[in-house]
């Protein structure tokens, strides 16, 4: 099947009882067991249920992993993979990774006694650099939130293989439409499902993907002993806005390009972040990896006291977090997304305080295009 149709058909797509063409909602916490020590299938919600599992089968399959596995969120997807690790070892992690996986490993895991490193990852070799006898994994994300750099997974992969790494693969951004990890030599895969898999900012998700049967294992063990798994009805809503993936993807990355060379050429603008613009400088290896440049940008204005007031002028993007979403957001990671990263990290990394970033919906561009003009003129005067 082409990949288009298993978005529709992979997985577990219909009831195997009835023949319903919509995997049912199973809103049981439990199950009845056919006597004592003798269960069916499923025992209990947290360890399995048969719409999470639907869901858990079709990333699986868009992945090309060995398991896939639903959270309540991104970052208990995240949380759940860095709980394979103990005391003493350590991380490599991209420095422009969301704010909140970084909180996470500075905030909670280093308590633990997990260490990290921030390394840039789209220039591999300062990996390599950063390797100590304890690591045990390279965790990146490509492209970044917010600076959209492109890190070349599979030379990435292949430094960690002659080290015994694992690669792991934040692809909220690029979405398995665009961007292949594990078959790129990536072993696990992480998405934040709230962002383009969900589609719709109506649901907070998180799926890990896994190529390797031992270390599903470990994760599927974590993920019941943790217990953040999904709910059986967000678990649908995802398997359901998948089905239209394909579709949205394109108009999302068609909006996008259009979005940005219009920011490029705008005389307020300062930078443009996008790359699937030639002058990017990741465009080569986003080429190579990538089928497709998705639909987040971020830019700079010329003069960064006005951000305010441009953003506030907009009016069909919506001043938000998150992204993903059919409508089109509008942020300042410095204030709102990346906050909880230290004022210092953060300019280290490049997220300058006037940094703003889009999510390109699938609204008609031309109205996208009107609103960002509407306000830079406004911001200007
Ligand atoms: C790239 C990326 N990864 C992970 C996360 C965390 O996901 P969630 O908010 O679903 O916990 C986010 C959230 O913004 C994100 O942008």
């Amino acid at each position: 099947m082409h990949f288009n149709t298993k978005l529709i058909h992979g997985g577990i797509s219909e009831d195997q009882e009835t023949g319903a063409v919509s995997v049912p909602i199973y809103q049981t916490s439990t199950y009845r067991q056919n006597g004592v020590g003798q269960p069916k299938q499923y025992e209990y919600s947290r360890s399995g249920n048969p719409t999470r599992f639907a869901l858990e089968e079709l990333i699986k399959e868009l992945e090309g992993g060995y398991q896939g596995f639903a959270f309540a969120s991104g970052l208990a997807a995240t949380h759940t993979i860095f709980s394979m690790f103990r005391s003493g070892d350590h991380i490599i992690l991209g420095d422009d990774v969301y704010g909140g996986t970084f909180r996470l490993l500075h905030q909670v895991f280093e308590k633990s006694g997990l260490r990290y490193t921030l390394v840039e990852t789209n220039k591999p070799e300062t990996i390599a650099a950063a390797i100590e006898p304890e690591t045990k994994a390279v965790f990146l994300e490509t492209p970044t939130n917010p600076l959209l750099k492109i890190t070349d997974i599979a030379r990435v992969a292949e430094i960690a293989k002659e080290h015994g790494l694992l690669t792991i693969v934040d692809n909220t951004f690029a979405t398995p439409y665009f961007q292949k990890p594990l078959q790129l030599g990536a072993d696990i895969v992480i998405h934040s499902a709230t962002k383009y898999l969900g589609g719709h900012s109506d649901v907070v998700a998180g799926l890990a993907i896994v190529k390797d049967e031992a270390v599903a294992k470990q994760v599927g063990f974590i993920q019941n002993a943790v217990g953040g798994v999904l709910g059986p009805h967000d678990s649908w809503l995802i398997q359901r806005s998948i089905k239209t993936l394909a579709l949205r993807m394109e108009a999302h990355q068609s909006n996008a390009l259009q979005v940005a060379q219009f920011l490029v050429e705008h005389p307020a603008v300062a930078h443009v972040y996008y790359p699937g613009l030639a002058d990017h400088k990741d465009h080569d290896i986003a080429r190579k990896q990538m089928t497709g440049f998705s639909g987040m940008i971020s830019f700079e204005l010329k003069k960064e006291a006005q951000v305010a007031s441009f953003v506030e002028a907009l009016r069909v993007f919506t001043l938000a977090e998150s992204l993903g979403g059919v409508e089109s957001l509008i942020e300042v990671p410095a204030i709102m997304t990346h906050a909880s990263i230290p004022k210092a990290l953060r300019e280290q990394a490049g997220i300058k305080d006037g940094l703003i970033r889009l999510s390109v919906g699938i609204e008609y561009v031309d109205d996208l295009l009107a609103d960002l003009d509407t306000a830079l003129q406004k911001a200007g005067e």
